[in-house]
């Protein structure tokens, strides 16, 4: 079988990111939902951030969150995740699983107060 998509495109730009320039009119949905999510994470003891990827937003909102996991299926993502996060000297409480949605996932029942999918899988699997 061949590599995954994740997969490849972390390998090929270093994380879920590309050169492409984007100009957004207004207010874009991505910053409603970063602004809306930090200011409720203080709130929550126990976060899951849904599809991290290479955890760069996991990261940054680890500053906000007591305990946070990110968890993924794309192994290539996760290891930059991992790197971010020695390189980043640790901010918060933070870890990262390789986890995918189409089994089971390796949490026990109410493991967490919130979860948040930014971009990441949908739920029709
Ligand atoms: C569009 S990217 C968004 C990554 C990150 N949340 C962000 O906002 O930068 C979607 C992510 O979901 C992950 N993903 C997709 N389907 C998944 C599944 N079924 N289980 C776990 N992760 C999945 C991909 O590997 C990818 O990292």
């Amino acid at each position: 079988m061949g590599m995954e998509w994740y997969d490849r495109i972390a390998l090929r730009n270093g994380g879920y990111q590309s050169n492409a320039v984007f100009t957004v009119e207004g207010l874009s949905a991505e910053t409603v939902f970063e602004e809306r999510l930090i200011r409720m994470l203080p709130a929550f003891g126990s976060v899951l951030d849904a599809g991290c990827g290479h955890g760069e937003f996991t990261l940054n909102m680890s500053r906000y969150a007591k305990k946070l996991t990110g968890f993924d299926n794309s192994a290539e993502l996760l290891r930059i995740a991992r790197s971010l996060h020695q390189e980043a000297g640790a901010p918060g409480q933070v870890e990262f699983v390789y986890a995918t949605t189409k089994t089971e996932l390796p949490f026990s029942d109410n493991a967490f107060d919130l979860i948040y999918d930014r971009r990441g899988p949908d739920v029709h699997h």
